[in-house]
């Protein structure tokens, strides 16, 4: 039966930020701020720790600015303590500054909070609790937490501050990951978490918790996963018997203990998240994409066809799929758009394409047969989220295309395909990008075999063409000079124009995010053919016009397009295949891909776009891997 899914949708607001907490044998400072830098991603306006010493004396240090300046102001003081919480900001409610910075404390500094999320009726609360003589400093939805937990206190919890955040968090309304330290507990660390991603962790030196996995590397891979509504309690006693010092217990909302927490495990290559020699991670990340290919690829061909077990679907189900939804954000709808031209044209299945914060509000033809493909590197992209939950909601069946193991998305989705491009740390995505469309290329070619549309041996060739993909991605990568030689075309330019037509479109348009990420350039990204209805006006002497015009199906076409902006005085920019004597006549630079097909050369020719960004980018001046206004993670609708 065919439902409309009506216009009802809950909101998943959650603001970005990232939280750290330890309490523990050894000094709380240098995880918290390491443990920050990494969650940089989440957010870099500003920064802030608060460390419980043993005199019952808690000790804030917060700036506007990066977790850099953070670490620089906190040489200036004595910071031994062995607890503490810390928190990386991207401001939604109160502007970036010191005093808008977490951690935020109650009026008499007894407690100290930092917070991942939003709290929707805090200005209620706020004036509640003011009325009720609290003091407070800050603009932030945050401080109604520390304020309302310190009122608690008073009140019905009497000093119990685990009972005192579980009455905080069943008035608040929004989303949040939550910590908080006590003066009176100087080795203990409550969290709570609704909305807002939380991880825990013990090891024999102390107890953690982090907004995202990452912040875990190198310290532990068994981790808990702190579910919707919960709360724990982080405690260490040095007292306790060996392996039991450091301890976590997990709560519901009722305050009953929960047996057996939600634990999962990682694989880490610690030195993943490090820049490990190169000047930057966007630079380390676009050279480790051939390695990725290569280990999202092992093993994948079988006697039996394609091997994508995580799909969990049988091949009834698939044979009666009626319809794919593919839906993401930015850079990850991009990898979607590629996904269906391959989807329809190998295994004819009609595939629609939305950007999750449209989505989110219109009505979808849903029925038991949907599927609904979300894709997302980092997993907790709220709007990618709130549609994989609408779509779950309609009946259909969620498959996560992701990068980040034990997400949001990967926990929600009824199956995970997890692309394996290690941990992104550059918020200009690259090697996520290549590696979700090769996870949309096995896909393609998995359903295309299983229900028949295409034979075991066209599916084999293709696999093996795909597996030919990182090494021409290698040899692009030493094109890296052609990249930089067309510097110069953008760096007093305003304004620039990405075309392509057919996959080519989709390059230009993902060239075109890049450039104006990282360089804060204008770009637009227009159809080729679609550029004499309008854009064409943009053209004068000079104008950088990037075109994507490799050797496939449209390539005529889209030569006729170079010829019109080249008439009109354009500087024009080619990605182009190896030996075109024609492009090369007409180019001003050329950006060359050795030949393959033209199913695979979105994802060997963006690498060129992704290089030529990051040079435009820093013959601009500009911080490659933290571009401004920009967060990893968008976990904000
Ligand atoms: C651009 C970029 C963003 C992300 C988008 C979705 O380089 O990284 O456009 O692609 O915010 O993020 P994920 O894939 O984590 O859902």
């Amino acid at each position: 039966m065919r439902k409309v899914w009506p216009l009802r949708l809950k909101k998943w607001l959650a603001n970005m930020c990232g939280i750290v907490g330890y309490t523990g044998k050894d000094e709380a400072l240098p995880f918290l701020i390491d443990g920050l830098m990494t969650l940089e991603y989440r957010g870099y306006d500003s920064a802030g720790v608060a460390l419980l010493g043993e005199k019952g004396k808690i000790e804030q240090i917060k700036c506007k600015g990066r977790v850099a300046a953070l670490a620089e102001l906190c040489k200036k003081f004595d910071t031994t303590p062995t607890t503490g919480i810390a928190h990386t900001r991207w401001a939604t409610h109160g502007e970036p500054s010191d005093t808008n910075a977490h951690p935020h404390a109650d009026c008499f500094g007894t407690l100290s909070v930092v917070h991942n999320g939003i709290i929707e009726n805090y200005q209620e609360l706020r004036a509640e609790l003011e009325a009720a003589g609290h003091n407070f400093k800050s603009t932030t939805d945050t401080e109604v937490i520390a304020h309302l937990v310190e009122e608690n206190l008073k009140r019905e919890a009497k000093g119990d501050l685990l009972l005192a955040l579980q009455l905080a968090t069943s008035r608040m309304v929004g989303s949040w990951a939550i910590a908080v330290i006590k003066v009176d507990a100087p080795h203990e660390l409550y969290v709570a978490r609704s909305g807002s991603p939380l991880v825990l962790a013990t090891t024999d030196t102390g107890a953690y918790a982090a907004s995202d996995v990452t912040a875990l590397a190198g310290i532990t891979s068994h981790v808990i996963n702190l579910e919707d509504g919960q709360l724990a309690h982080l405690s260490y006693d040095a007292t306790r018997a060996k392996g039991e010092q450091a301890r976590i217990e997990v709560f519901e909302s009722d305050g009953a203990l929960v047996k057996k927490p939600d634990t999962f495990d990682i694989d880490w290559d610690a030195s993943a998240a490090t820049m490990g020699g190169y000047p930057d991670f966007m630079a380390k990340e676009i050279a480790e994409q051939p390695e990725a290919i290569r280990r999202l690829l092992k093993d994948r061909l079988t006697k039996e066809g394609i091997r994508l077990d995580e799909l969990n679907i049988s091949p009834k189900e698939i044979a009666a799929i009626d319809r794919i939804y593919i839906v993401a954000c930015g850079t990850s709808y991009h990898v979607g758009l590629i996904a269906r031209t391959l989807i329809e044209t190998w295994a004819k299945i009609p595939v629609v394409v939305e950007q999750a914060s449209e989505f989110n509000y219109e009505e979808v033809l849903v029925t038991q047969h949907t599927l609904c493909v979300i894709i997302t590197q980092s997993g907790e992209t709220a709007d990618t989220l709130a549609s994989a939950r609408k779509m779950h909601a309609a009946g259909a069946k969620v498959l996560a295309i992701t990068n980040v193991i034990g997400s949001s998305a990967a926990r929600e989705a009824d199956a995970v395909v997890y692309v394996q491009a290690g941990p992104e740390v550059s918020v200009a995505s690259t090697k996520a990008y290549t590696a979700q469309m090769v996870a949309s290329v096995l896909l393609a070619l998995f359903l295309a075999e299983k229900t028949g549309m295409m034979g075991p041996r066209e599916v084999e060739n293709k696999f093996e063409e795909l597996q030919r993909v990182p090494d021409l991605i290698e040899e692009v990568l030493t094109r890296a000079w052609q990249d930089e030689a067309a510097t110069p075309a953008f760096t007093d330019a305003q304004s620039a124009l990405f075309l392509g037509r057919s996959f080519g479109a989709t390059t230009a348009a993902e060239g075109a995010l890049k450039l104006k990420e990282i360089s804060y350039l204008h770009a637009e990204a227009y159809p080729a053919g679609e550029m004499k209805h309008g854009p064409i006006a943009l053209i004068d002497n000079g104008f950088p016009v990037v075109v994507v015009c490799p050797d496939d199906h449209v390539r005529y076409k889209t030569i006729s397009n170079i010829e019109e902006v080249k008439a009109r005085g354009a500087t024009v920019i080619t990605l182009a295949t190896d030996n075109d004597q024609k492009i090369a006549q007409l180019s001003d630079y050329l950006l060359l891909v050795p030949p393959a097909p033209e199913y695979y050369t979105p994802i060997i020719g963006v690498v060129h776009l992704q290089m030529l960004a990051r040079f435009v980018a820093l013959a601009r001046g500009c911080d490659i891997d933290k571009p401004r206004n920009l967060a990893k993670s968008v976990t904000v609708e």
